[in-house]
């Protein structure tokens, strides 16, 4: 009985607990379509669909989701590459509709909330962190760290979801570190209109392109304040050189700012939630003050990695939606973490994200939208 019991209290402890996620290698060398494969290893078929069927439920209601299939598919045959064929491959691999597949890659382009942060300690070094918050806990469980390698080497790494092509969070070790902070504009499906209609890029499409062309912090800079993209955004890039650290707010057409660090003026780090930082704050959503206020207690002397993920593991920088936390530093490039959260109590329930991601205004949209498209098309 004792021993059932404590079984049992050992399991949940572990189900619950902040985790390593896995590290997979995927090879540029291999064609697109075939370089997803080591996933299947990781991730059974049906933990994969099941998963995927949740993040799109969360999102878009069932009636809608099963009228819109027809329309994604058309669009997807106009995906651009390499990522289409990445996407193309992951559904064949998992004998999933493709129109999913697509889905779930632009649904994590509307719903990202975060908090990043760039820093530079005393000596000039440079640190980077991030949180990123996702109201679905089934995320944990499919979040991954990448090694992009080619011809035997690592060209970059990030941190994903299984089944997602982008990258939120990366590193190009020696170079520049970035992150991706949702800034609140865009919804589903214009999302999907405007890459398909204006040929611009998803944020997490950017990042990763970024990551694997640019030459060093300055060209990464110019690339993710410039490349036209389909929904705006936070890019908060950190380099390997003092002063070399900055919040980009980005328009779809352009930058809207560009905020490096001054720390000539003592501004020696940039807290990046999701709001304009030349804005006030929203009352209700208290993240950037509490982390404003725990880098100052840090201070300049102190900040380095393990300091900045204490930062980021005080509640409420780190809540209750808190899928994962990496800390990073490109000079360090070998110190690169990621921290899967803790499940916490008192998730938020479904209802509450429909009325936030799917307003009935939104569904209009989600109804017109596609006849539009196919008129284009
Ligand atoms: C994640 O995996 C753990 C361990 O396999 C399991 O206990 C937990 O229920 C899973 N969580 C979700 C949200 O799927
Ligand atoms: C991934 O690739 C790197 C670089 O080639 C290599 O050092 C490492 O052993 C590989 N890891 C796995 C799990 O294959
Ligand atoms: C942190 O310190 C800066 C610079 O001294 C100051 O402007 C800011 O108000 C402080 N913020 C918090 C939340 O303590």
């Amino acid at each position: 009985m004792n021993i059932y019991v404590l079984l049992l209290f050992g399991a949940a402890t572990l189900g619950s607990a902040n985790f390593s996620p896995p590290l997979v290698n995927i090879s540029l060398d291999v064609p697109a379509e075939q370089r997803w494969a080591p996933l299947v290893k990781l991730y059974d078929v049906d933990f994969l669909k099941k998963a995927a069927a949740q993040v799109i439920e969360s999102i878009l209601p069932k009636w809608v989701h099963r009228a819109v299939i027809p329309i994604v598919q058309k669009l997807g045959t106009h995906l651009p590459q390499p990522y289409g064929a990445e996407i193309r491959g992951m559904a064949t691999f998992y004998d999933t509709a493709i129109s999913d597949i697509i889905m779930l890659n632009f649904a994590y382009e509307v719903s990202a909330f975060c908090t990043s942060i760039v820093a530079q300690d005393a000596k000039g070094n440079i640190y980077h962190g991030r949180n990123l918050d996702y109201p679905h806990d089934v995320l944990r469980n499919l979040t991954i760290d990448v090694l992009y390698t080619k011809n035997g080497e690592v060209a970059y790494r990030g941190t994903t979801f299984a089944g997602y092509v982008g990258l939120w969070t990366g590193q190009s070790a020696n170079k520049f570190t970035v992150s991706g902070d949702q800034r609140d504009k865009g919804h589903l499906w214009e999302n999907i209109i405007s890459a398909f209609l204006f040929k611009s890029s998803p944020v997490s499409w950017l990042v990763r392109e970024t990551l694997e062309e640019a030459v060093d912090f300055q060209d990464a800079v110019m690339r993710l304040a410039k490349v036209p993209l389909i929904t705006d955004v936070y890019y908060i890039v950190g380099g390997v050189r003092a002063g070399e650290g900055v919040v980009i707010t980005r328009d779809r057409r352009g930058p809207a700012d560009i905020w490096p660090l001054d720390t000539l003026h003592g501004e020696w780090y940039r807290v990046e939630t999701n709001y304009d930082h030349w804005l006030p704050n929203p009352s209700r959503d208290p993240r950037r003050e509490a982390a404003m206020q725990a880098m100052n207690s840090t201070g300049e002397n102190a900040i380095n990695l393990d300091s900045l993920y204490k930062v980021l593991s005080l509640p409420p920088v780190c809540n209750r939606i808190t899928v994962y936390t990496t800390v990073m530093s490109a000079a360090a490039p070998e110190r690169y973490r990621t921290v899967v959260r803790e499940v916490r109590p008192g998730k938020v329930a479904p209802s509450q994200i429909h009325h936030s991601i799917c307003s009935r205004d939104q569904m209009k949209k989600v109804l017109l939208c596609p006849l539009v498209a196919v008129r284009v098309n």
